[in-house]
């Protein structure tokens, strides 16, 4: 069974409270989630391994650290991951940036695949996979499994806002990654809403219904 990582902060929490009103407007709705994702990405970054580099300061020799490896993947579940991207790019400039495009069958609420472009080496890089509802776990399941078969060397999930059923869903073998939310609401709704959450995230970053 994977971690869940709650990332408790009162920074997070105030404007998670602010983006769950319904009368937030897109332009503040975009701008909150943008800065709640910049605190994110410090977070779930923290156990990144480093590595040790020799440098010279202006006034003398020392050893430093810096990220080991090959640069981080972000991938964005389209389409609303993509809201959380620009926030985690400002704290990981140099990151790869995946992208893997699923929607949910509105009836069965089914992931299917409908576009998948990955940076290569996988095996030598981390992956985070970023999308704003973890509702049902059939989605980023889905993204996960497929992100697996090119075998990177680690993979993340982090998540704006879950449910215990999305917790579930997601961690229902064989994927078995850590979870990063900022909050972990009361339940799934018979129409894969959270509740009591913030509504459609993908309609209320891009001002869409
Ligand atoms: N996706 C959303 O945008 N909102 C939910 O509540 C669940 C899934």
């Amino acid at each position: 069974m994977g971690t869940v990582n709650v990332i408790d902060h009162p920074l997070i929490a105030h404007k998670l409270t602010l983006m769950r009103r319904k009368e937030t407007s897109t332009k503040n709705f975009r701008q909150l989630l943008d800065e709640i994702s910049m605190l994110m990405a410090y977070e779930v970054l923290r156990d990144f391994p480093v590595q040790p580099v020799d440098i010279e300061t202006p006034l003398e020799a020392t050893t430093g650290n810096v990220i080991d490896g090959k640069k981080v993947v972000l991938v964005p579940i389209l389409r609303a991951g993509t809201g959380i991207l620009e926030g985690m790019l400002r704290v990981v400039p140099g990151a790869r940036v995946g992208h893997i495009g699923l929607y949910r069958q509105p009836k069965t609420l089914v992931a299917v695949e409908y576009y998948f472009k990955m940076p290569d080496e996988l095996h030598e890089r981390d992956i985070v996979v970023i999308d704003p509802m973890l509702a049902t776990g059939n989605t980023a399941r889905a993204a996960i499994e497929r992100i697996k078969e090119l075998a990177p060397r680690s993979i993340k999930f982090v998540c704006l806002l879950t449910c215990p059923e999305g917790i579930e869903g997601l961690h229902r073998a064989p994927p078995d990654v850590p979870i990063y939310t900022a909050a972990i609401d009361r339940e799934l709704d018979e129409h894969g809403y959270i509740r009591p959450g913030l509504g459609d995230a993908g309609d209320r970053i891009f001002g869409t219904r």
